[in-house]
């Protein structure tokens, strides 16, 4: 072991090294929350000022990482929180969790990890480690990172340490935080992931890692092409059954019997959020420069992206069944997230289905109990309807987009004439199930 790697992992250990955080989302805070609970003093830089100053007075922006928990690191100067990027030289390990969209092309948008990587090469010094946390292409953390970090005159696994640790943090999810989350790490070298391994093992119970940032890079798009095209497959097997006359819902429950090689996913109005629809793309997107197709991504991205105007289709055929028009009937869209019990509405299927009905003339309605009010694309504002029976009672088309664990199936289905149930979240109610329709 070198002597600046012996170094390195002995402030590690004693807590004296400074961790920087780097993008402070639904990723990074908890991060820098879970390191400064472990006796770092951790700083997080974003550029977003409203959400640095909402940290400064002890309010997090993340609905998993609540004020009580943020206010007292605050206080104690164990988690602080700055809008720039001066003296990153200060910190013994940096770790990078800033977005990575798709642009419109669905090619990715890495402008985020190379704007925070030059800010961060400008002032990097030797024995620092740095960490890119952001979902990526296989040969982002070498091709990407590297060649600004050594531009330095520093050479990677000699005077700095770089590696790759995909985030797996799961919005919403109680029993899997950042702590209990095993975590997947793979260094440019075996001095760097021996760091970056050393490092997270202070604050993860779990590490495990891998012979390179590319094999890390890989693990995370596996993990989310895995459940896109899983879904992709429920969501087409939902339209098979649909044309069969059979309940996909009860087809699954039968195949769930099966102890052994059989994982239940199930179908839904669509993908949403930062991951599961983008991700897959990225991979896509390195394959194609290497004359690849990646046709399950492709297939199930055009399965899945299909499914909110498999949705509308429904809602329309329930309204004619009753002999009513889309155009003109009052709909109350009842969840706006991507999924259950977070805010988040990110790609959300919601507000494509919202779109295309607001296209159609539908007299649209919302209600989340995580927004008091919706932007669609194109600027429309919907302020939040209040879920009362009087509200359900004159609404002709009831559509249950994100079944949030707080919603009262059973007065929802008492007092609605007509329910569009995406996401099977009505089954335990007992009674008005003819007025119930699933996908
Ligand atoms: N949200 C999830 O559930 C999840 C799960 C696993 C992995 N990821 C991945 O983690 C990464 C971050 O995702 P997220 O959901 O936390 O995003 P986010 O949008 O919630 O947070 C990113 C933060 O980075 C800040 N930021 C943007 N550019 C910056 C810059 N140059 N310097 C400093 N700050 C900057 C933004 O203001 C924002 O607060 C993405 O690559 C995503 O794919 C997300």
């Amino acid at each position: 072991m070198s002597r600046l790697v012996a170094q390195l992992k002995g402030i590690i250990a004693d807590r004296s090294a400074r961790i920087g955080v780097v993008g402070l989302g639904y990723v990074g805070l908890p991060l820098a929350v879970e390191f400064a609970q472990a006796g770092f003093r951790v700083t997080g830089i974003d550029l977003d000022r409203k959400k640095v100053e909402g940290l400064k007075a002890g309010k997090s922006h993340v609905e998993d990482t609540p004020d009580e928990v943020v206010a007292p690191l605050i206080k104690k100067r164990a988690l602080r929180v700055q809008h720039h990027y001066r003296s990153c030289d200060r910190f013994d390990a940096i770790l990078i969790c800033v977005p990575t969209p798709l642009r419109k092309t669905k090619d990715p948008d890495i402008s985020y990890i190379v704007s925070a990587i030059e800010e961060i090469a400008r002032d990097v010094r030797r024995g620092q480690l740095i960490i890119l946390e952001s979902t990526t292409y296989p040969g982002t953390t070498e091709e990407v990172l590297r060649p600004r970090l050594e531009a330095s005159g520093l050479r990677a696994g000699k005077d700095i340490f770089l590696a790759f640790s995909p985030e797996r943090v799961d919005p919403g999810n109680r029993g899997f935080v950042t702590r209990n989350t095993p975590k997947v790490v793979g260094g440019t070298t075996a001095d760097c992931t021996d760091v970056a391994v050393h490092l997270y093992r202070q604050a993860i119970e779990h590490v495990h890692p891998v012979s390179s940032t590319h094999t890390a890079e890989m693990v995370k798009l596996l993990e989310n092409t895995f459940r896109a095209v899983n879904i992709a497959l429920v969501n087409e097997l939902a339209l098979m059954c649909e044309r069969l006359g059979l309940d996909v819902w009860e087809v699954i429950d039968g195949a769930s019997t099966k102890p052994f090689g059989f994982m239940p996913f199930y179908p839904g109005p669509g993908i949403g959020g930062h991951c599961i629809p983008l991700d897959p793309h990225y991979l896509s997107w390195k394959m194609k420069t290497l004359n690849y197709s990646a046709r399950f991504i492709e297939l199930a991205s055009d399965i899945n992206g299909m499914m909110p105007s498999v949705v509308v289709r429904k809602a329309g055929q329930l309204l004619n069944d009753v002999r009513k028009s889309v155009n003109g009937s009052r709909v109350l869209v009842l969840g706006a997230a991507y999924k259950r019990d977070i805010g988040d509405t990110r790609e959300s299927p919601a507000l494509d289905i919202m779109r295309m009905l607001d296209e159609q003339r539908a007299r649209l309605a919302f209600h989340d109990p995580f927004h008091a009010q919706l932007r669609l694309e194109g600027g429309k504002v919907y302020k939040r309807t209040p879920l009362t029976a009087a509200n359900l009672e004159r609404t002709d088309l009831v559509l249950l987009v994100t079944d949030h664990s707080e919603y009262d199936y059973d007065m929802i289905v008492r007092h609605s004439r007509l329910i569009l149930d995406t996401r099977n979240a009505t089954r335990n109610v007992k009674t008005g199930r003819s007025r119930i329709h699933r996908l």
